[in-house]
């Protein structure tokens, strides 16, 4: 009569420590070769008699087998799954990591300042082309070829009749030839380009706002009330303006703009080289010569126009020494002033 002891395979079974021990245990002990199934299976060699009860301890055995078998698979099923878990936990408690915000370039932030102030009194913001014709940034504006304003070390020459633009300032011929007639109302921020060597306060690639305004009785007053307001707005309600004879061609009578150094309150220092005062645009009533080159009547209308160096109202806005940090692009710098 075949017999089976379960006591060694039991004892085997307590030593997987794994599924995949545990399935080689299956075959050794439960599998089709296995001195279990071969007994079952030698049944029918079995005297009648004997058969029966034979049978019953057999099974008996396989049963005792296969639940032991099932206890120890969830068992290390669930210890896999606790290993797992463990090993994948989380701290939900963790602080975020913080987002990296994004900040204006200081150039950038100052434009859209000075844009805000003239948008809020009804100019239009427009924008022209860097790449531009001697056409529009000399001739239309009066000044003529053998104009030093001309010399090769000052400008970037593409062909003979283009060039990187010196300033905005070609787009007021390009604003009052799209527009037409008057009233004309416009700001043009953008970036000029000029061939000269570069030092703390020069730059060969800067950038320039250009405000132009034509109408049938706009004066010097209205120029000078405008540039007052945006003073005011750039650097604070106590600041106060000066403006003094200046020479461009294309305005006439021509005239810088001081605003009054925001250091010292105008008693003078360093900053404004004990002046009291700091220079920040040019500016004029248009050329009645340029009106006429784009076909408006100077006897009807009158304009009048600047253009400030955005960097240096950057400068002095935010006590930067350099203004070549602007290109830089220095995240360390631009962090600090944005
Ligand atoms: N375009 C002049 C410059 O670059 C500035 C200016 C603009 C002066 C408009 C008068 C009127 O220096």
């Amino acid at each position: 009569m075949p017999d089976f002891d379960s006591q060694p395979a039991l004892g085997d079974l307590d030593r997987t420590t794994d599924l995949a021990a545990l399935e080689l245990w299956r075959v050794t002990h439960l599998g089709r070769k296995s001195e279990l199934m071969t007994a079952l299976s030698g049944l029918g060699q079995v005297a009648a008699e004997e058969r029966r009860e034979a049978g019953q301890r057999l099974n008996a055995a396989k049963r005792e087998l296969e639940g032991a078998y099932e206890a120890r698979r969830s068992e290390l099923s669930q210890q896999t799954l606790a290993g797992q878990m463990e090993s994948e936990r989380i701290d939900v408690t963790l602080p975020g990591r913080p987002l990296q915000r994004g900040y204006s370039h200081p150039t950038i932030a100052v434009i859209q300042e000075i844009c805000g102030l003239f948008r809020d009194i009804g100019f239009q913001i427009i924008e022209g082309p860097e790449v531009e014709w001697e056409h529009y940034n000399f001739t239309m504006l009066n000044i003529p070829p053998e104009h030093p304003a001309r010399d090769l070390t000052d400008t970037f020459w593409i062909t003979d009749k283009m060039l990187l633009r010196t300033h905005t300032s070609p787009n007021q011929i390009r604003a009052m030839e799209r527009v037409g007639q008057p009233p004309i109302r416009v700001l043009v921020p953008g970036r000029c380009y000029r061939n000269e060597a570069t030092d703390a306060s020069h730059e060969s690639t800067f950038f320039q706002i250009e405000g132009l305004m034509v109408d049938d009785r706009t004066t010097m007053a209205d120029m000078k009330g405008v540039l007052s307001y945006m003073a005011r707005g750039l650097f604070g309600q106590q600041a106060r303006t000066r403006f003094r004879c200046d020479y461009f061609p294309f305005v006439e009578p021509g005239a810088e703009m001081s605003v009054s150094c925001g250091q010292c309150n105008g008693t003078g220092c360093r900053m404004c080289k004990y002046t009291g005062w700091l220079e920040i645009l040019g500016c004029g009533m248009v050329h009645p010569d340029v009106l006429r080159g784009v076909d408006i009547d100077p006897a009807k209308y009158s304009g009048w126009a600047f253009g400030l160096g955005v960097e240096r109202i950057a400068i002095l806005k935010y006590g930067v020494d350099d203004i070549r940090l602007f290109q830089q692009n220095d995240p360390r710098f631009l962090r600090q002033v944005g």
